[in-house]
């Protein structure tokens, strides 16, 4: 019997991968480097920090720690200047059935996330409510594929990792679900997603069979 839904959210239930992927987009160029979303793939779900080494690590770039902490500055800024507008309208499809889905069957839910920026973008697009536990980038220090996110979150829950179910956009999220022990949901393509139980493209692949399914497997 699952108690419990951890869900990501760049990606899984706003649609702010994009605009991470166009702040590290714009370093990149900046380094002379042409970062592509095939290579982005592998900074969903990581830590900024160990994005930012990444992509050092890609351009071939050498850094003092005090410059490397004003590109991460300047990363952050970007980002947050093409989320300032943001609205319900970022809401992912078919998140909000899901989210009330499970909301009325009083299923305690959680975010589990890497950002520093989660709260204040739950409360733009009006969802912050839904949820009984929030942990992001903030409360753990150890970054995804590390389990650390969603144990945490599954213990504010007040349920057993096994009892939980993750679902996750990124290859480092499923990866850190699975080393919890938890199920998971795959929210995009196979081929980066391929070993998740399940993967859908977006919510509204999910029927509810699909949710009653996920609650008593
Ligand atoms: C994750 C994103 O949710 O948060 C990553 O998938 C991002 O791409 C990470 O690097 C950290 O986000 P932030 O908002 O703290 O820079
Ligand atoms: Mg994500």
């Amino acid at each position: 019997m699952k108690k419990g839904m951890i869900f990501d959210l760049d990606g899984v239930i706003v649609d702010t991968a994009k605009y991470h992927y166009l702040a590290w987009k714009k370093m990149a160029a900046q380094f002379g480097y042409d970062f592509t979303e095939e290579e982005n793939e592998a900074f969903k779900g990581v830590s900024r920090a160990r994005c930012m080494e990444l992509l050092l690590e890609m351009a071939q770039i050498e850094a003092s720690e005090e410059q490397i902490n004003e590109w991460l500055s300047q990363k952050n800024q970007d980002y947050l200047a093409y989320i300032e507008q943001m609205d319900q309208q970022e809401i992912l499809p078919g998140v909000l059935t899901a989210l009330s889905f499970f909301k009325t069957r009083q299923i305690p839910m959680a975010l589990g996330s890497a950002s520093k920026n989660a709260r204040p973008i739950l409360e733009k697009v009006g969802l912050l409510s839904y949820f009984n536990a929030v942990v992001d980038g903030n409360d753990v220090s150890a970054a995804k594929p590390d389990p650390e996110v969603f144990l945490v979150a599954a213990r504010q829950l007040g349920v057993t990792p096994e009892q939980c179910v993750v679902f996750e956009d990124s290859t480092a999220g499923i990866e850190a679900a699975q080393r919890a022990k938890m199920g998971t949901v795959g929210i995009g393509h196979t081929d980066s997603l391929g070993n998740a139980d399940v993967v859908f493209t977006q919510f509204t692949d999910m029927d509810e069979t699909f949710l009653n399914g996920l609650l008593t497997a």
